[in-house]
């Protein structure tokens, strides 16, 4: 492992800045004051590893990040417990996962204690930004943000050979505003996020580029988020915009479509099968269909909806809209929704044992 040198910020945010934007952080708004950093070139492979002053990077016009869209990112958190300790959830899966987009993406594989001690070392720094939840309904945290870069000033089109790696992080508050409530979600039926062979498992920000005007229609529908099928045949549900996707049956089982091309192997996903049995529920993951949602909801069937994600965190979902339907989960959360989400807080917030030792202190 190679540790990271400090170059400490001189003017860091007043205090008084600081606990303010803690106080009511929104969602990606505020950054802290520093930022960790590792560069690759062919030659040299990972080196310079360094936590430095939070700043705008200058980067080259001709930059291939910026033509060619070689670029990946991770989400994760950094929780603050009761006692003051400051802790992360499986950062293991994001490095797994980060190095899948790399490969997908034609970028440098990162070593996993690279990945790990990117997070410490900024953490340790910038500990002074996490803030402390005041209650259990409170789910504030440091969300951690690392991203890789093409920068080759070069506008061939073949892999970058300099490369850049960056985290940066900003205090959180819930992804959706407006409390614990079941948001609406508009079924993109015209336009697919991802398809067969393309880049929809891995975490790239072209990825998130094809869900923007989806999920501007999705406003303008007065829907929160967007749901995205197969591009195939436009029937099998995927994923939404930003999250995985859940829906819980009635004879108790946890249904997600499976892992493929064009869905995300998001953590908190993975978290929530594996936890299903000790909340009673048999995880089911395989392909699923629109119209079984929309008929397993009229007739009883499929009883709840929710959203999963590092930054959702279990958002139950209401209505799923479309041109031609409406599915309805009615106006309040599920129990179900509501038990996957507070047992995933307390492991999380250490409120509860972490039987899986999926918790890493920072
Ligand atoms: C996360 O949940 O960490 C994500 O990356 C979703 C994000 C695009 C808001």
């Amino acid at each position: 492992m190679t540790d990271f040198a400090v170059l400490k910020n001189m003017q860091p945010q007043p205090e008084l800045v600081r606990e303010n934007i803690k106080k009511d952080p929104g969602f990606g708004l505020y950054f802290t004051d520093h930022m960790s950093h590792v560069r690759y070139t062919l030659d040299d492979g990972w080196h310079a590893h360094q936590v430095q002053p939070y700043a705008p990077l200058q980067l080259d016009p001709a930059a291939a990040v910026f033509h060619y869209a070689q670029e990946i990112f991770e989400g994760l958190k950094a929780y603050r417990h009761a006692d003051g300790s400051i802790w992360t959830f499986r950062p293991d899966r994001n490095a797994i996962r980060i190095n899948k987009s790399a490969e997908r993406l034609a970028l440098p594989q990162l070593p996993e204690e690279d990945f790990i001690e990117s997070l410490k070392a900024l953490v340790a720094l910038d500990q002074q930004w996490v803030p402390t939840p005041e209650s259990a309904a409170d789910e504030s945290s440091l969300y951690l943000r690392p991203f890789m870069i093409a920068t080759e000033r070069f506008l061939g089109v073949r892999s970058s050979h300099e490369v850049d790696y960056y985290v940066i992080s900003c205090p959180a508050g819930p992804y959706f505003s407006g409390g614990i409530k079941p948001v609406s979600i508009w079924l993109s039926q015209k336009l697919n996020r991802a398809g067969a062979g393309g880049t929809g498992f891995a975490k790239c920000g072209g990825n998130y580029a094809a869900s923007l005007v989806p999920t501007n229609e999705a406003v303008a529908q007065g829907c929160q988020q967007v749901l995205f099928t197969d591009a195939a045949e436009n029937k099998y549900i995927d994923e939404l915009g930003g999250m995985n996707l859940m829906l819980v049956t009635k004879d108790g089982r946890l249904l997600t479509p499976e892992l493929g091309d064009s869905i995300l192997d998001g953590v908190t996903r993975r978290s929530l099968l594996d936890l299903a049995p000790q909340l009673g529920l048999e995880p089911e993951e395989r392909r699923i269909t629109v119209e079984e949602w929309r008929e397993g909801a009229a007739n009883g069937d499929i009883v709840e909806a929710f959203a999963c994600g590092t930054a959702a965190v279990v958002t139950p979902i209401g209505r799923v809209v479309s041109n031609d339907f409406t599915i309805d989960h009615g106006e309040e959360p599920g129990a179900k929704t509501m038990e996957f989400r507070r047992t995933l807080l307390d492991i999380q917030y250490g409120r509860i044992e972490d039987k899986n030792n999926w918790m890493v202190r920072l």
